[in-house]
Formats: structure tokens, sequence, C-alpha cells
């Protein structure tokens, strides 16, 4: 017998794919398939469409490069928390919380977290919570460029597994006792009131800061102008006269100096230059040029902010992430000029410095280097 060509081998697999292509088109196009999410899937569907998802989530948490954070942070993980509450556990359910009868009835129905969590490693988890899940209703992070907001709650679903009912009340409340059916109690989870801190020194203290500038960086994150996937989430929805009252809410209340123990004072002192001299050489301006009791309303104090806070701040301004508006543009091209150990310099400074120094500060700035 002559052995098939070629050519008789590409015609043959071709007249099959074309063939099931035809049989895939009529089965959609007949309307047969039920797409009714009130009825589970074929198993074999489902176990088909599962062991895709798991292959999908390994290979490409593996392509994706991200740098990893220490997880066990407790700001990391008290972040994660307050974003878990208004954006996942809607869907997902909350240790002694049940999930919303809506999501109840999805398919696939989101799985309960603290068994589900053990099954995917911290990469596959982050991949998960940027990217969400096509198909199954999983959403994806709302801002794609922060890694360092997903990191947060990847740090938060690690601690799921042994969380009581009442650990994740306390992570998700804070400690600010505010009655729940006033707006501001949607914000004293995180950023604290009047007698209460931030939970996180990764969340920025507010207190004492002027209505005019928190109102513009309430703006910014409801106009996409600062991206941010946790302050996005609520400040979107927000109408513009309860942005106001918010603002001066905490315009209203008092700065508080900061509690963390000093860090070491050579590195304190190192930031002091740069914040009242500047840095000539490299065209860097002092900071309290623009960041004192004298400086425009709609410019932040940061005396007392904590460090990890501003830290992290600046290098969002280095990547070009709050360039967007004109007063952004400003502190980013300064931004840029900065390393990374004179980012933490001045940023243990600012944390030392009392907030009652920006209103005694009336000393004209020295060298100023524009
Ligand atoms: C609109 C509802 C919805 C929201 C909001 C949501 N999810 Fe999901 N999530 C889903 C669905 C649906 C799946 C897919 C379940 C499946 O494939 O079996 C899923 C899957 C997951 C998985 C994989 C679980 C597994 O083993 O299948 C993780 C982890 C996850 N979500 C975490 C989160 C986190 C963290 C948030 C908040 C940032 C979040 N989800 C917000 C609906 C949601
Ligand atoms: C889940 C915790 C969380 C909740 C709840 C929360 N915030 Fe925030 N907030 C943050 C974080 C984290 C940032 C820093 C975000 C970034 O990187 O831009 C922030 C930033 C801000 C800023 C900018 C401050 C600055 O110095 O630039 C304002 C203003 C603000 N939040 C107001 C609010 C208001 C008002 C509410 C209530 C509606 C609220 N936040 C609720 C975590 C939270
Ligand atoms: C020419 C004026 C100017 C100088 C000098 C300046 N900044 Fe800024 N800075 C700003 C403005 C304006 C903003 C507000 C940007 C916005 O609204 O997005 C800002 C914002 C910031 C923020 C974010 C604060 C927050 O609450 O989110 C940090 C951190 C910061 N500056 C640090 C510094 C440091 C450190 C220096 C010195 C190396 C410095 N700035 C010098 C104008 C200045």
């Amino acid at each position: 017998m002559r052995r098939p060509s070629l050519r008789m081998v590409a015609i043959i697999v071709g007249a099959t794919f074309a063939v099931l292509g035809a049989g895939a088109f009529l089965v959609a196009a007949s309307g047969i398939y039920n797409v009714a999410a009130s009825r589970p899937h074929f198993e074999i569907t489902r176990v088909l469409l599962q062991f895709g998802l798991e292959r999908s989530v390994a290979t490409h948490s593996w392509l994706e490069s991200s740098s990893k954070p220490a997880l066990d942070d407790p700001d990391l993980i008290r972040l994660g928390a307050g974003h878990f509450v208004r954006g996942c556990a809607f869907c997902h359910g909350a240790p002694g919380e049940p999930r919303n009868l809506a999501a109840e009835h999805m398919q696939p129905t989101p799985p309960a977290l603290s068994l589900a969590v053990t099954e995917w490693s911290n990469e596959e988890l982050f991949w998960i919570v940027k990217h969400g899940l096509k198909y199954t209703g999983m959403p994806g992070w709302p801002s794609i460029e922060r890694d360092d907001e997903v990191w947060a709650v990847v740090a938060f679903l690690r601690q799921l597994p042994n969380m009581s009912p009442a650990q994740y009340r306390e992570l998700a409340n804070g400690s600010a006792h505010t009655s729940d059916d006033e707006p501001i109690a949607e914000c004293t989870r995180c950023h604290g009131g009047e007698n209460a801190a931030p939970t996180s020194r990764l969340v920025p203290k507010l207190a004492g800061q002027s209505a005019a500038y928190l109102l513009h960086a309430l703006e910014d994150y409801a106009r996409d102008r600062r991206p941010s996937g946790i302050m996005q989430l609520l400040a979107v929805p927000l109408a513009a006269k309860d942005r106001q009252a918010l603002a001066a809410y905490y315009a209203n209340l008092k700065p508080q100096a900061s509690q963390q123990k000093a860090a070491d004072a050579a590195r304190i002192e190192r930031g002091r230059r740069i914040a009242t001299e500047g840095i000539r050489e490299e065209t860097i301006p002092p900071c309290l040029a623009c960041h004192s009791g004298r400086a425009a309303e709609t410019f932040p104090r940061l005396s007392g902010q904590h460090a990890p806070y501003l830290a992290q701040q600046l290098r969002l301004f280095k990547e070009g992430l709050r360039a967007e508006t004109p007063q952004g543009a400003i502190m980013t091209a300064i931004a840029t000029r900065l390393d990374e150990a004179q980012i933490s310099d001045v940023a243990a400074y600012f944390e030392s410095r009392d907030p009652a120094e920006d209103a005694r500060d009336t000393t004209p700035v020295q060298g100023a280097a524009q």
C-alpha cells in the first residue's frame, strides 16, 4: 500500500477540524447548551474547567515577576484585612460571616477562602487576586499597577485558615468607636478617628491634614488620577458633599505625634538635612519649603506621618503613578531624584518630627536649590 502523502494528511487533519468547528458552531447557534447559573455544570465539564483553571494559574503565576514583601508583617496583614471587608467578603464570606445571598447563587459559587487558600502558593494567590479568573465572576484588582496592595491581601489570606470570628472582627473594624450607620465608620476602620490611630502604618494619618488637601486626594481617587485599588473602591461611590464632610471631619482632629520608637539617630539626622537643606548637587530642594506650616493649603503635612506610608508614596511618585495632576507632577519631579536610602532617611525624619513644629516653623529655609 502506498504511504499517504504529507499533503493527504494535512487535508484529512484540516477537514476533521473543519467538521468539529462546524459542529461546535451548530451547537452554539442552536442554543441547546444551557448557560443557566441555576444548575451546576455536568461533572465532566466541571472537572475539565477546574483542571484548565489550575494549570493556567500555575503557568501564569510562574511567568509573572513581582518582588514579594515579608508576608508576616502585621501592617500588611491589617491593611489586607481592611480591604477584604469591602472588596471580597460580599462574595466569599469571612470568619463568622456568610457570603451575600446573591453570591450564593453564582455559578461557580465563590468558595469560603479559609480552606481554599491552603491549596495555592503565595505566588498563585497573588496572581489570582491581581488578575481575577475569567468566566467565573472573580474580578481582577481595580488598579493593576499596585502590586504592593495585592500583596497586602495575600498576607491577610495567609492568616485566614487559623482566624477566629473575633480576631477577624478586630482586624476588620479597627479600634475606633463610631456608630456603624455614620458614613465616617467606613473610614475610621482603617484611618482611626478622634482617639484612635490608623490600624496599620501603611495607612496614612489624616488627622490635622488640611481639608483642602484631603478633598483634593479624595477627588484624585474618585476621578482615577491616583491609582489605589483600596481607596478608589471607597472614594468612587462617595457623593461630593460626603467627600467634603469627611475631609472636614479629619481636618478638625488634632494631629498626632508618632508613638513609634525613633529610628536610629544617624538616619534621622541624614533625613533632617534633606528636609531642611535639600541636596544642592542633586538639585533636590528642601522638603520643608513645601511641607511645613508655611506651605500652600493644598500641600500635605508630613510631620508625624508613618514612615512606611511616606516611603511607599515616594516610590509611587518615582514610578510616575501620582503624576497626573499638576500638584502630583511637582512632587514627581523631586521624588525621581531620591534614591532608596534617601527615601528611608527622609521618611524616618518626618515620622519623628512633632507635628506641632510645622506651626512653629517660621525660620526661612536654607539653601533652597530649585
Ligand atoms: C463578585 C464576586 C467575587 C468577588 C468580589 C471576589 N471574588 Fe474571589 N472568586 C469568585 C469566584 C466566582 C471564584 C471562582 C471559584 C471557582 O472557580 O470555583 C473566585 C475565586 C477566588 C480564589 C480561588 C479560590 C479557589 O480555590 O477556587 C481566591 C483565592 C479568591 N477568589 C480571592 C478573592 C479575594 C482576595 C477577593 C477580594 C480582593 C475576591 N476573591 C473577590 C468571586 C468573587
Ligand atoms: C481598607 C482601609 C481603608 C479604608 C476603609 C479607608 N482608607 Fe483611606 N487610605 C487607605 C490607604 C491604604 C491609603 C493610601 C492609598 C494610596 O497608596 O494612595 C489611603 C489614603 C487616603 C487618603 C489620602 C491621604 C494622603 O495623605 O494623601 C485620604 C484623603 C483617605 N484615604 C480618606 C479616606 C476616607 C474619607 C475614607 C472613608 C470613606 C477612607 N479613606 C477609608 C486605607 C483606607
Ligand atoms: C516644590 C514643592 C515641594 C517640595 C520642595 C517637596 N514636595 Fe513633597 N509634595 C508636594 C506636593 C504639591 C505634594 C502633593 C502631591 C499630590 O497632591 O499628589 C507633595 C506630596 C508629598 C508626599 C505624599 C504625602 C501624602 O500624604 O501622600 C510625600 C511623601 C512627599 N511629598 C515627600 C517630600 C519629600 C521627602 C521632599 C523633599 C525631598 C518633598 N516632598 C519636597 C510639593 C513639594
